[in-house]
């Protein structure tokens, strides 16, 4: 999350089929911070912010190359969202490990209340009690004016749902986004959940989702960059003929909820920074049955299809090791997607 604004501002229309970049023309354009940002697309939580560079930083950019900066930190210190990508010791992955498994306990022992008739609200009540029992506090709440413990996204809504009186029914579908904060450290994870009987076509979407996650996550070892997890995610995603949510995406994580890199999820391989031993970052694609346009409601948060098609999203919050990967967030019990 970079911008200072309000998520509830919007100020802006995204595109119906944004590409991850605008197109470079003449004029070269970079994710990043700075003054007179132009907000171009919000990430899983937060905005993204394309920023316009004079010709002398133009020059400056291709000379360097892309500005990917990493920052090796420890766990005691404090961590400044400064827009360097953070590289983490094994006390950054043992704090992870617990967050991250809070949060999956949390995702597990939802399982059983997911059933028509039960409202949001409860639903984020329940989330709000198990995180305060597991010792952690929901990361969500008080965020940016965010008032709940989790965000529930039935049918087309894509993220952010705010929880409420809503009365889950027969044949929804639900994604239900955990982040409790245990010692300092951020564990966030989001599952789909099936109420009741569900048509085929809504389960399909669902499973594909997960694969898409998956696979994106194949990609996620050293040396790899950045780029290579969202074309395999979209290149899954679209040989379904399902579309990839451009306006949201992943993010770094640790200390700090929402921080550097931001993790699209529909990319060109090759590109983005490199993935080095240590690197935490979430992985979530949102994705479409239909197309991947997006339009926000009036509440400031939620996020829907603009054709009103259904859409599904899966996150795992994981750390780069020297080999791969380690998912933090995978379940105990092997409950990571429905049928549960
Ligand atoms: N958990 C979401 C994510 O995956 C962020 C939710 S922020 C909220 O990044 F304020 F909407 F809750
Ligand atoms: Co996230
Ligand atoms: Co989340």
């Amino acid at each position: 999350m970079f911008g200072a604004g309000k998520p509830s501002g919007f100020p802006f229309a995204a595109p119906a089929h944004s590409p991850a970049r605008p197109p470079i023309k003449c004029t070269v354009w970079v994710a990043g911070r700075g003054s007179g940002p132009v907000p171009q697309a919000f990430h899983g939580c937060g905005r993204r912010t394309l920023q316009r560079l004079s010709d002398d930083e133009r020059r400056f950019s291709a000379y360097m190359g892309p500005m990917n900066r990493y920052q090796t930190v420890t766990a005691d210190e404090t961590v400044l969202r400064d827009g360097t990508i953070k590289l983490h010791g094994p006390d950054g992955f043992a704090g992870m490990r617990a967050a991250g498994r809070l949060a999956a306990e949390i995702l597990d022992a939802l399982v059983p209340f997911v059933q028509p008739g039960v409202t949001t609200g409860a639903i984020d009540d329940l989330v709000r009690q198990m995180t305060l029992d597991g010792g952690a506090v929901p990361a969500t709440l008080g965020y940016r004016g965010f008032a709940h413990s989790c965000c529930t996204s039935i049918n087309n809504v894509i993220c952010h749902g705010i929880p409420g009186d809503k009365v889950l029914r027969d044949g929804d579908i639900i994604n239900i986004d955990v982040t409790p904060l245990l010692n300092g450290w951020h564990g966030d994870s989001s599952r789909m959940y099936l109420v009741g009987e569900v048509p085929l076509k809504a389960r399909r979407l669902v499973d594909v989702t997960y694969e898409c996650l998956m696979i994106g996550i194949e990609q996620a070892k050293p040396g790899a960059r950045l780029g290579d997890i969202g074309a395999a995610i979209q290149r899954h995603a679209e040989g379904h003929r399902y579309g990839v949510v451009r306006e949201f995406c992943g993010h770094g994580l640790g200390r700090l909820f929402h921080d550097a890199p931001e993790v699209i999820h529909a990319a060109r391989a090759g590109t983005g920074p490199e993935l080095r031993p240590g690197m935490f970052f979430t992985i979530e694609p949102m994705i479409n049955l239909g197309k991947p346009g997006v339009k926000m409601l009036d509440d400031g948060w939620t996020a829907v299809t603009r054709d009103r098609s259904l859409s599904a999203q899966f996150e795992h919050s994981i750390g780069i090791t020297e080999t791969g990967c380690e998912i933090f967030t995978a379940s105990p019990k092997g409950l990571d997607k429905p049928p549960y």
